[in-house]
């Protein structure tokens, strides 16, 4: 055995508290292959706290995490059964994300960790959905970078060139909505709850895909960026009309036409970037990459361009604890100048950038 690892890792940037601890190891012989053992990822969901309010509270996921962390970390020791003595580093988002939020994961965080003397990694929560399509693998992805990632949540869509570990290029975002916003607030609109992806996918389920043509906002424009509040604000707009409709399905049909015309709006600047970049390799990642008609549309794609595809399971497409553990692995790794970087939230944190 060349290294060996047991890691801890937290997660608290927005909503959910992820805790995760895995035991790593490499061998000389093979050292890209990494033997990954998941001893315990924990999640303590707050979505039934934002439900009622039809969106994320920052005041209320702060206390909500402060509630769950000590517990959650106690499970996962015992779980894994793991001596916290044992534990090799701690792991913990620090940006991007709310910052309560953030301050809460990283004093708890930096507690432990001078408790215990161990070091204490801070991982860019991005940078953490970007690497968490290699946890299936268990391999350190060399021979893949660059490789392209697009990565949709509630707080971020951006296309992203990963060309080493720690190093990344912003090639386009929304330039205003996120696509998971986009789909809390039109679930909102229809009468329903948080968060609102999985409750759009379902009603369009029986809609018909093409039964309004919403607008596709820079879609014809040159350029990677995105935009979703043109949409979001003309689909709103057909609610409105539709409220006194008599119409059975028409609740349906909004949403398997916004989740086509979103598809539509992926895959076109997706395969910009493929040909822009000449990557063979797309990446999607974050909590809307669940998305069923995404995942088969950017699958077709990249049949058609005979590009490979690589989607984490659903389960890891949403914050965990798990990916930021990971991350830390593979930073510590293979990083070729990786440091510790400076112990503070940076709410804003731009994966392009340190800072
Ligand atoms: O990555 P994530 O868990 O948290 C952030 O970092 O934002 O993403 C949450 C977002 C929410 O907006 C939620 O509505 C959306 O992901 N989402 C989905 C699906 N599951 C979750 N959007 C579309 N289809 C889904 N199945
Ligand atoms: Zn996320």
């Amino acid at each position: 055995m060349v290294r060996e690892d047991l890691i801890l890792g937290i997660e608290t940037s927005c909503d959910d508290t992820g805790v995760s601890i895995i035991k790593t190891s490499i061998t000389r012989d093979n050292p890209e292959e990494i033997n990954l053992d998941i001893l315990s990822n924990k999640l303590a969901s707050q979505t039934e706290l934002h439900d009622k309010y039809g969106g994320v509270v920052p005041e209320l996921a702060s206390r909500e995490h402060l509630r769950s962390l000590l517990p959650l970390t106690k499970q996962a020791l015992c779980e894994g059964d793991i001596d916290p003595s044992c534990l090799s580093k701690i792991a913990v988002t620090t940006g991007p994300g709310l910052k309560g939020s953030l301050l809460t994961g990283l004093n708890f965080a930096a507690g432990l960790a001078a408790a215990l003397k161990k070091p204490l990694i801070p991982i860019n929560h991005l940078e953490g959905h970007v690497l968490s399509a290699f946890i299936e693998t268990r391999s350190y992805p060399k021979r893949n970078f660059p490789f392209i990632t697009l990565l949709i949540s509630g707080g971020h869509t951006q296309i992203i060139l990963a060309k080493e570990i720690g190093e990344y290029e912003l090639l386009g975002e929304t330039v205003d909505d996120s696509i998971g916003e986009t789909f809390d607030k039109v679930s909102k609109e229809l009468g329903y709850g948080y968060p609102g992806g999985p409750i759009v996918e379902e009603l369009a389920q029986k809609g018909d895909p093409v039964k309004y043509l919403f607008p596709k906002p820079l879609l014809k424009k040159q350029g990677l960026n995105l935009s979703f509040s043109g949409l979001k604000t003309a689909v709103i707009r057909e609610i409105t009309k539709c409220k006194s409709s008599k119409e059975r399905y028409w609740k349906n049909n909004i949403a398997a036409s916004l989740q086509n015309t979103v598809s539509i709006l992926l895959a076109s600047k997706i395969k910009d970037a493929i040909a822009l970049t000449g990557t063979n390799l797309l990446v999607v990642s974050g909590g809307v990459a669940a998305n069923h008609h995404i995942r088969e549309t950017l699958s077709n794609l990249c049949q058609a361009m005979q590009v490979n595809l690589r989607l984490p399971p659903k389960h890891l497409c949403s914050d965990n604890g798990l990916m930021i553990a990971w991350a830390a692995c593979l930073k510590s790794l293979f990083q070729e100048d990786y440091r510790i970087e400076e112990l503070k939230v940076r709410p804003r944190w731009n994966i392009a950038t340190r800072d």
